[in-house]
């Protein structure tokens, strides 16, 4: 049986996605709960890229225990002392050290020959090796780097210090067939693999990481790379919940590879990252959508219900979904209230708990029923950690056929009430524009995502939003029964996301 290291990217290559950007607060509570999760490595960012990133990588690197901390450099001695700095306060550090290989990085991208290559990959391995022993070197785009080059670099990193090499789809070019091969072919004709780990990173852009990811390890790869929900780059990395459902749920075509990860945290994290980085999870996701577990068709419900296993090939509760169970109601006390949310995964303080009750005793009192994702979303809601510098204190929106739409809007920052009112195209569009008015920050809307909790029509309506403030994208959610409530708070969600980084906020590009 060969365990397989589970390196996750969420807060490097997750966070990369375009409009993904997390707070420092944030990134934090993400690695706390990837440490629950399990994973064992978790790359908390690019140090020299941003003061942003170097603050998050350090906060990580000193608070999370349970974890390796990982942080990316360039092949370049700033980018290396960065990393090193950045991950000084961590137990266990490593630092990823990366340089392009393939025909058309070299000539275009980076104007170098092999030869020369070579000795940067060389001389960055041996300068990482000043600040931690676990290094991980990548040669990027690996799947369209010519072989025989391949190995050579490989087998220099790993001369030069290299513990895990990693081997990236940087593109997502790849094809199972030939990904496997290329894992078999490194194991075959680098002659000191024996020396490190081989790693793989997959992107999506073919639909193919986690095919390719898989193939790589029944090829001998031992570390695989991915993130929650897949996010990433462009159409994404490998999904760390599919590879790690098919290592388990299969077995048998792998043989009997593992993870270290606690499956019944899967479900949850996917619902934090997927909610502090606004990338609403699509319904027909594998393992963590919403229909990923939901049996429509007569035939397969009857099929469900007579043996589960006919139509279901994992158990929802594996991966800590527990469907839409009716929990709570109106008379239920602080007590069921903490033991069901316990059983969730959530340990909250006294004073935790009082404010979610609160909470539950008004959604109860608007709603007959409330479910398990109901409760996860009040508690997520409190728990975002954020400043609230503006806060909403007063609505009122009227509208209708043939109505001008309008809304009154009252806000809060410290202990001063300001209210606008202003027309819209809808009600939604004229809170937004009061709120403009007051808060006099300019913000265009890019996306607007709404959708249902729970079924019924008195379901909580969780809105996510994405705005452009300065240029900056930055992602806002809300949930509440009330739909125009929910879609006010959000966005004051983001403006506060926003107002919170403003000051660190500066980019290098990969
Ligand atoms: O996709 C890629 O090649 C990367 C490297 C930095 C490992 O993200
Ligand atoms: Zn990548």
């Amino acid at each position: 049986m060969k365990r397989i290291i589970i390196f996750d990217t969420t807060l490097r290559d997750g966070e990369q996605a375009p409009g993904a950007s997390l707070s420092e607060q944030e990134k934090l509570e993400v690695a706390h709960q990837l440490v629950k999760l399990g994973v064992d490595v978790i790359e908390a960012g690019f140090p020299i890229s941003s003061p942003g990133d170097f603050d998050s990588v350090k906060k990580i690197a000193k608070d999370v225990k349970g974890a390796v901390i990982c942080g990316l450099a360039r092949s370049l001695a700033k980018d290396i002392e960065a990393a090193g700095a950045a991950l000084k306060p961590a137990k266990h550090k490593r630092i990823h050290v990366f340089l392009a290989t393939s025909k058309i990085h070299m000539k275009y991208k980076l104007k170098k020959a092999e030869s020369e290559i070579l000795k940067i990959a060389q001389s960055a391995v041996k300068y990482a090796g000043k600040f931690t022993d676990d290094i991980q070197f990548s040669p990027e785009d690996a799947s369209r780097t010519e072989p025989e080059f391949l190995f050579k670099v490989i087998e220099t990193v790993i001369k030069a210090g290299a513990t895990t090499v990693n081997i990236p789809d940087t593109v997502g070019y790849a094809q199972p067939d030939e990904f496997g091969g290329l894992i078999k072919a490194i194991h075959e004709r680098v002659p000191n693999i024996n020396k490190a780990v081989i790693a793989v990173h997959c992107h999506n852009d073919l639909g193919l990481a986690v095919a390719n990811s898989l193939a790589a390890v029944k090829n001998g790869a031992g570390q695989v790379e991915c993130t929650v929900n897949g996010i990433g780059e462009r159409a994404g990395n490998a999904a760390l919940e599919e590879i790690v459902l098919s290592l388990l749920t299969r077995k048998d075509s792998f043989k009997e590879a593992f993870t270290n990860i606690k499956t019944r945290e899967i479900y949850k994290t996917s619902r934090l990252v997927s909610k502090l980085t606004g990338f609403v999870v699509a319904p027909n996701k594998a393992i963590v959508g919403g229909n990923a577990f939901r049996h429509e068709s007569g035939i397969h419900q009857d099929g469900v219900l007579k043996k589960r296993q006919t139509y279901e090939i994992i158990s929802p509760e594996i991966v800590g979904f527990y469907g839409e169970g009716l929990v709570l109601g109106k008379h239920s006390g602080r007590h069921a209230l903490s033991e069901r949310l316990k059983q969730l995964g959530f340990s909250l303080n006294q004073e935790q708990l009082e404010q979610a009750f609160i909470r539950f005793k008004e959604l109860a009192d608007k709603k007959k029923e409330v479910f398990e994702e109901d409760l996860m979303s009040i508690v997520e809601e409190q728990m975002k950690g954020l400043p609230q510098v503006w806060s909403l204190s007063g609505l009122e929106f009227c509208g209708g056929i043939s109505v001008i739409p309008k809304a009154v809007v009252s806000l809060k920052k410290k202990n001063e009430i300001f209210k606008a009112t202003s027309d819209g195209d809808g009600p939604v569009d004229a809170c937004y524009k009061a709120i403009e008015r007051i808060i006099k920050i300019k913000a265009r809307l890019l996306d607007y995502n709404i959708q249902a909790v729970t079924k019924g029509k008195d379901a909580l309506g969780e809105v996510n939003i994405k705005l452009n403030i300065n240029k900056e994208e930055v992602s806002g959610r809300s949930a509440s029964t009330d739909i125009i409530e929910a879609s006010v708070k959000a966005y004051l969600n983001a403006v506060n996301k926003f107002l919170f980084k403003k000051r660190k906020f500066r980019q290098v590009q990969l």
